[in-house]
């Protein structure tokens, strides 16, 4: 048992518009599109829920039902894959569905922040430490982003933030933490927050990915609705207010990262987490090295077609 209250429920942001990706989310919800055949929420989802998360809060928006569809009960489906002997894909259907009374919804109405998002939350979450997942962040690792927070927070209590070190040309893109800790140093004190700062006032280049544990304090800062970097209400700037008051922490967690805010991380993630698919491992590696090998300067569409199997 820890001596700290445990953390049972996480929030999902997922009222983005997904411009980076249009025209593939003038219609559907960017949390939908499939990382690797499964839809980007439903990674977010299965990382909480093996982390021992029991209550799924979505911030949701206009033209998002999609998303609370996905992990609804789909008994014509079910019975017809059952009718059908078909198993393992029953299986998949079952493994994206919640369980009843674990799913929470609430809607921003307006785009005004990741701030203003977890803001819209604070009656679901009450007066308990909880989770934020940022959904457009990937961690690839066995024990799950959020699940190394928890480990992380049964040490130390108060609010932790996964950070990593990117290169300082792109802290105009994070958040960006300041600390007396070392480069080796797992977990790291947290003295001071800044977002998106650019390179040459950046406190370090450590950056805040997409998974936080918050006590629920962080909402007497958020309700005062300050706008910060580029006119919104930013969750880093109540962070920050926090420091001082309660243990914070940035933990280097263990695992890749693929930043699906991106079209280029996006096509990472789905070859990187393919080829971790024992299904189709060996032609995805196919695939690749075909396409690498191929002399670009002939169109690909002129040369011997090549065949794999048909999965
Ligand atoms: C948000 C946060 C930022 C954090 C980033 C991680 O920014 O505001 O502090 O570093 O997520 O992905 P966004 O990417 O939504 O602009």
């Amino acid at each position: 048992m820890t001596k700290y209250k445990p953390i049972r429920k996480a929030v999902f942001p997922v009222a983005g518009l997904g411009t980076r990706f249009i025209p593939a989310t003038k219609v559907v919800p960017k949390e939908m599109i499939p990382i690797a055949g499964k839809p980007l929420i439903q990674h977010a989802y299965e990382e909480a829920k093996a982390a021992g998360i029991e209550e799924f809060i979505f911030i949701t928006g206009r033209s998002k039902e999609m998303i609370e569809e996905h992990f609804d009960h789909q008994p014509e489906l079910m019975q017809t894959l059952e009718a059908r002997g078909k198993t393992d894909m029953l299986k998949k259907v079952v493994d994206s569905q919640m369980e009843e009374g674990s799913l929470f919804l609430t809607r921003q109405a307006k785009p005004l922040g990741l701030g203003h998002a977890v803001w819209c939350a604070r009656k679901l979450v009450g007066d308990e430490p909880f989770a934020v997942i940022l959904v457009d962040d990937i961690i690839q690792s066995k024990r799950g982003g959020i699940g190394q927070l928890i480990d992380a927070y049964e040490e130390t209590g108060g609010n932790i933030v996964a950070v990593m070190d990117v290169p300082r040309k792109e802290t105009s893109k994070y958040g960006i933490i300041d600390t007396k800790g070392g480069q080796e140093d797992k977990l790291v004190q947290i003295d001071g927050l800044v977002e998106k700062p650019r390179p040459e006032n950046a406190p370090s280049t450590l950056s805040i990915i997409g998974r936080y544990i918050l006590q629920p304090e962080i909402f007497q800062y958020l309700e005062a609705f300050e706008t910060g970097t580029g006119g919104e209400i930013q969750l880093t700037d109540s962070m920050a207010r926090l420091i001082g008051k309660q243990p914070f922490h940035g933990l280097r967690f263990e695992g890749q990262r693929y930043d699906c805010g991106s079209r280029l991380g996006f096509l990472e993630a789905n070859i990187a987490l393919s080829l971790d698919d024992p299904e189709i491992h060996d032609d995805v590696e196919k695939i690749l090295k075909h396409h690498i090998d191929a002399d670009t300067s002939k169109s690909n569409k002129t040369g011997k077609p090549y065949v794999i199997s048909n999965k």
